[in-house]
């Protein structure tokens, strides 16, 4: 018998509780130690006072209405800390200082770098996206952050390297880990030319804040124009290889989540469709377009792909 496993990601949102209480604090935007009981860190590159926040960059306008920050960091998919989309509470404890990223793979030199001289390497910027979760609910928010192609030119590919690969913290906080059901660790991965596109981004904080641990702190993948589940957070390693990666949902359910995963209301999920989406914040539905309404950037990625399941 094919017995089907029920993600928390498919709970009616009727039975979700949005939670009314925003747990950030504006003094975290002194990355001092006044950050209080919430694990944040200090985000030197952050600046501390909002206005002078890096600069939107106006080429991604998202064309429609920003979500509610409150909406946005309430409601979450972050497995690790359990199944439901109210794990917001349990993830402050992800410690975000100190924080390493290893580097390797098909590099030149394999090294591993603290996120804060990382930082300094990168130009940072904000950008407004759409996010467009496989289970057609939706949002709109500005990210800070850098794009990836400026972490792949620090990493040094090898010519011969084709996919880049995203491995999240195992952290001791995560107790979603213990769940054995899980192909732990959480891993994603883009091909050379998917992260040399120019919507690929790295977040580091949101709304103008540094980004909170429930939604991918202290850095996350950001693909716009793909479902939410390749927008890898926590991120500790990343490799350049010239296999594909099993990809951590393309594990548990092949048949439904695969490595490309680009949005297309034309092709349902096998168990729902894919034409609408739900915006966080009202529930407004609304159409879902073809890429997330990217196409103009990303459509050329795609057309010597045509054999692939490029849309699930
Ligand atoms: N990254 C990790 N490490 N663990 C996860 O469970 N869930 C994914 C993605 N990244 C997930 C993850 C899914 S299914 C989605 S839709 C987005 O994160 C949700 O991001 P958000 O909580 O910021 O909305």
């Amino acid at each position: 018998m094919h017995v089907i496993k029920r993600f928390g990601w498919e709970i009616p949102a009727a039975r979700i509780t949005p939670e009314p209480v925003v747990l950030r604090r504006r003094a975290i935007l002194a990355g001092s130690a006044a950050v209080g009981t919430v694990a944040l860190g200090t985000f030197r590159s952050l600046p501390a006072r909002a206005e002078e926040a890096p600069a939107r960059n106006p080429a991604f306008d998202p064309g429609r209405a920003i979500t509610e920050e409150k909406y946005a960091t309430t409601y979450n998919n972050y497995y690790e800390y359990g199944e439901s989309k109210n794990i917001w509470r349990a993830a402050q404890v992800l410690k975000q200082r100190p924080w390493t990223i290893e580097i390797g793979g098909m590099v030149s030199q394999p090294r591993t770098i603290a996120i804060d001289d990382l930082l300094k390497q990168v130009q940072l910027e904000e950008r407004v996206y759409r996010h467009r979760c496989v289970e057609a609910w939706a949002m709109t928010v500005p990210w800070t952050g850098f794009q990836l192609s400026q972490l792949v030119k620090l990493a040094d590919p090898l010519g011969s390297a084709k996919y880049v690969v995203f491995e999240t913290a195992q952290d001791k906080t995560m107790t979603g880990l213990n769940a054995p059901f899980y192909p732990w660790p959480y891993i994603e991965g883009v091909t050379m030319d998917e992260a040399a596109n120019e919507l690929a981004f790295i977040s580091t904080g949101m709304y103008g804040k540094p980004l909170p641990p429930q939604n991918g702190g202290p850095l996350r993948l950001t693909l716009p124009w793909k479902y939410g589940f390749k927008s890898a957070k926590a991120i500790a390693k990343v490799t350049f290889t010239d296999k594909r990666p099993t990809t951590f949902w393309e594990a548990i359910q092949p048949s439904e989540y695969g490595f490309w995963a680009n949005v297309n209301p034309a092709v349902p999920h096998p168990r729902w469709s894919q034409a609408k989406e739900r915006l966080l914040g009202d529930d407004e539905m609304v159409p879902t377009q073809l890429y997330n309404g990217y196409a103009s950037f990303v459509s050329g990625l795609y057309t010597d792909r045509k054999g692939e399941k490029l849309f699930m």
